[in-house]
């Protein structure tokens, strides 16, 4: 567990699934509508189903696209008919500041057993809050963190600091992802998991220096006659 690809994008799925790279897929509702995912929650079933099928047992996250309490926890339970690897995606509260997602949160990981990923948070104490109501997964978007000018890495390791001390068993995805060097760099900081759009990726894997040193190798081997 370490990387995931935060993509609907079947192809970039299965490329990168096919390498043993990543280790789960996460979603929301604004890469669905880039990646031309529309027709409702019979149009999500039909696209995700291909997506739960090609990376299980890895784990997808998937979002709510309420924020009624009740309807947040109807759809949680559709959603996790979908698969056995299916993470439904909370946010930490409503776009008002609405505290009732906690009680959702710690609702259908205790009653439902439904594992949750709760998301849109900015700092450690949200994370920390989401963790103790039972959260499988606290998604700190640290790109947006940092944005803000606030240090994410700070962040990262003063949740895991809490995590670890309280014995919580929430997993940290660091997401939003802004540059290369974020995906090590936050997985040093503590995090368990960072989830990147595929381009980062291959941004790890290529290097100039090693394009020149493999084509150094194949004009010596041609010219040794190999
Ligand atoms: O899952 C949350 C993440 O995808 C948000 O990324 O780039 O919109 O900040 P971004």
């Amino acid at each position: 567990m370490a990387i995931y690809l935060d993509t609907s994008n079947i192809e970039e799925i299965k490329k990168y699934t096919k390498m043993g790279i990543i280790s789960g897929v996460t979603t929301n509702p604004t890469i669905l509508l880039k990646e031309g995912v529309k027709g409702g929650m019979g149009g999500l079933k039909e696209a995700m189903q291909k997506v739960l099928q090609l990376v299980a047992p890895l784990p997808v996250s998937l979002e709510v696209t309420t924020n009624d309490p009740q309807g947040m926890i109807t759809q949680a339970k559709e959603l996790a008919t979908w698969g056995k690897n299916v993470v439904v995606k909370i946010t930490v509260h409503g776009p008002k500041g609405e505290l009732d997602n906690m009680a959702v949160i710690h609702e259908l990981e205790t009653k439902h057993n439904i594992r949750v990923n709760v998301t849109a948070m900015m700092s450690a104490q949200q994370c920390f809050v989401a963790a103790l109501a039972g959260a499988s997964y606290v998604s700190i978007l640290s790109g947006r963190v940092n944005n803000m000018g606030y240090n994410s890495v700070e962040e990262i390791k003063k949740l895991r600091h809490l995590l670890d001390r309280f014995q919580l068993k929430a997993k940290i995805i660091a997401a939003s992802t802004r540059e290369v060097l974020n995906v090590v760099e936050w997985l040093s900081a503590g995090a368990d998991i960072v989830t990147v759009t595929p381009n980062f990726i291959e941004g790890m894997i290529v290097h100039p220096y090693t394009k020149e040193t493999v084509q150094m190798f194949l004009n010596d081997a041609a010219k040794a006659g190999h």
